[in-house]
């Protein structure tokens, strides 16, 4: 099975920068498609059809082939991601090789705080992911509260994950 739409848009540079990557989804998938979409991510479930079609609103979906830099540690950042499909991988300044799967998101950080990129993130394979600009993001939030909550839950998971790994390093152990 062909994992990506031939509708869709593809982001054809690895080194392509956010900003264009976020308008090389200008072109879009049909709102259907995008609910159908959606419909399968995790931290949209229990999202009425209404609060569906707003995420669609706000949002567009694109697709990044396997290499691709989604963001990049240090730099700005302006967009909010969500994996629909495929897996990408993390690089924090103190490791590499978290895996992100379909469902989880990333991009929060800089949006809520303004820093730069915390991380850099690359798509361990093809990619479909769900973009939320920044002006949308903040009205997202706004009118999904649920979201928020989602949100923090994983925001405090990654920080106890984080400090687990922190304590195993500083005292030799294996964080797995
Ligand atoms: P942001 O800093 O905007 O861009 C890089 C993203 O990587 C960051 O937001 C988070 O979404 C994600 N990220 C950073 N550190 C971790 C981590 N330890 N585990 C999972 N994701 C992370």
């Amino acid at each position: 099975m062909e994992l990506f739409d031939q509708s869709a848009d593809r982001l054809p540079f690895h080194d392509q920068d956010e900003a264009e990557l976020a308008r090389a989804g200008a072109t879009e998938f049909s709102r259907d498609a995008q609910l159908r979409h959606l419909q399968r991510v995790p931290l949209f479930s229990g999202f009425d059809e209404a609060e569906l079609r707003r995420v669609a609103e706000l949002s567009r979906i694109v697709e990044a082939p396997v290499g691709t830099v989604i963001t990049q540690l240090g730099e700005p950042g302006d967009s909010f991601f969500v994996i629909i499909d495929g897996t990408a991988t993390v690089r924090t300044p103190i490791g590499a090789g978290i895996q992100l799967k379909p469902g989880d998101f990333f991009g929060e950080m800089s949006l809520l705080d303004g820093e730069p990129r915390s991380a850099t993130i690359v798509a361990a394979t093809d990619l479909r992911l769900l973009i939320v600009d920044r002006t949308h993001f903040w009205r997202l939030l706004d009118e999904t509260p649920d979201l928020i909550r989602r949100i923090l839950t994983i925001l405090s998971r990654r920080v106890r994950r984080l400090e687990q790994t922190v304590d195993a390093i500083l005292h030799g152990t294996n964080p797995a």
